[in-house]
């Protein structure tokens, strides 16, 4: 089928079926294009949970469906390929934060939104890219943190907060491809440009950016500079959002191999598919769901 009949059916079938499509910041340029809303994974979730559309085409990776559905549990989240997961969020397991938290008896538990229900649920509070450092300032008369999964956040946030924190092993498998010699590498190509860095990064290359800010954050930044120049330490995905809403800037990747495979699976034949079959649908039991909202409630008073 061509693309623009594909495109031409969506729009119907999006319509038929009272849907909206949401699609991360790291999607393909083609489910960008298709889609409703572009966002970070909680800003999503947020619009998920505001839209008056009955279904959610959610195209991102499963902890992102989950928190919609956590969020809107009256709404149908459907994932248009449901093996899309995110490595970094499997590398803590529920029974793995229990254990933990038995370890450190006295510590409140801070956990990144990429993380599973199950795990959100044994979470105290839930915290973004966008405001990890303002959850663990709001946390000043707790003496001991656990800060799960992603150590390269969670020492980014160490920095930025001077609090100790209880970090585990977990990182993004593709952010850590970006390599500081990449940003120098970028830097000598284009010395008067501006360098924007995901938390997810290597410290070692944190360490070299103008600003450390997640991708939603990347997207008001790209607006909002003087800069006509901008090197992204992020997945490349985003770098086709920032073109197209700022025409008249240059924006560089910092490193070609920093994709996320798992979010490349969309595309537009399988969002047609999931409106036509109205399949794979994520849905959170209302046992861990009750207990993860409460997380991430705990985190929007913070903030
Ligand atoms: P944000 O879009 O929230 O910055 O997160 C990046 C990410 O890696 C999502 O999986
Ligand atoms: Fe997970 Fe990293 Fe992919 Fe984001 S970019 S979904 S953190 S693996």
């Amino acid at each position: 089928m061509e693309i623009k009949d594909l495109r031409e059916k969506i729009s119907e079938l999006k319509k038929k079926r009272n849907a909206v499509i949401l699609a991360h910041n790291y999607q393909l340029p083609e489910v960008q294009d298709v889609a409703d809303f572009r966002g970070d994974s909680l800003e999503l979730s947020r619009i998920a949970a505001k839209t008056e559309a009955k279904v959610i085409i959610f195209c991102g990776v499963h902890f992102m469906a989950e928190t919609a559905s956590i969020l809107s549990p009256e709404k149908k989240v459907i994932m248009p390929d449901i093996n899309s997961g995110c490595p970094m969020a499997n590398m803590i397991t529920a029974q793995e934060l229990k254990k933990l938290k038995k370890e450190y008896p006295q510590a409140v538990a801070v956990g990144y939104v990429n993380t599973s229900a199950e795990v959100k649920a044994e979470l105290d509070f839930c915290c973004t890219s966008t405001n990890a450092v303002a959850v663990v300032n709001a946390l000043k008369d707790r003496e001991e943190i656990i800060f799960v999964p992603d150590k390269y956040l969670a020492d980014f946030v160490s920095k930025r907060t001077g609090r100790k924190l209880i970090y585990w092993n977990g990182f993004c498998p593709t952010h850590v491809k970006i390599l500081p010699q990449d940003i120098k590498r970028e830097k000598k190509f284009h010395p008067k440009a501006k360098v924007i860095a995901h938390p997810e990064c290597l410290p070692s290359v944190t360490a070299l950016a103008d600003e450390v800010i997640s991708t939603s954050q990347m997207a008001k930044f790209a607006r909002e500079t003087s800069a006509k120049e901008i090197i992204v330490a992020t997945e490349v995905g985003l770098i086709y959002r920032l073109k197209k809403d700022n025409p008249n800037k240059e924006f560089y990747p910092a490193s070609e191999a920093a994709v996320c495979p798992n979010m490349k699976r969309t595309t537009q034949e399988k969002i047609l598919w999931a409106l036509e079959e109205l399949k794979e649908e994520v849905k959170v039991p209302d046992e861990i769901r009750l207990r993860a909202k409460k997380a991430i409630d705990r985190m929007l008073e913070i903030v």
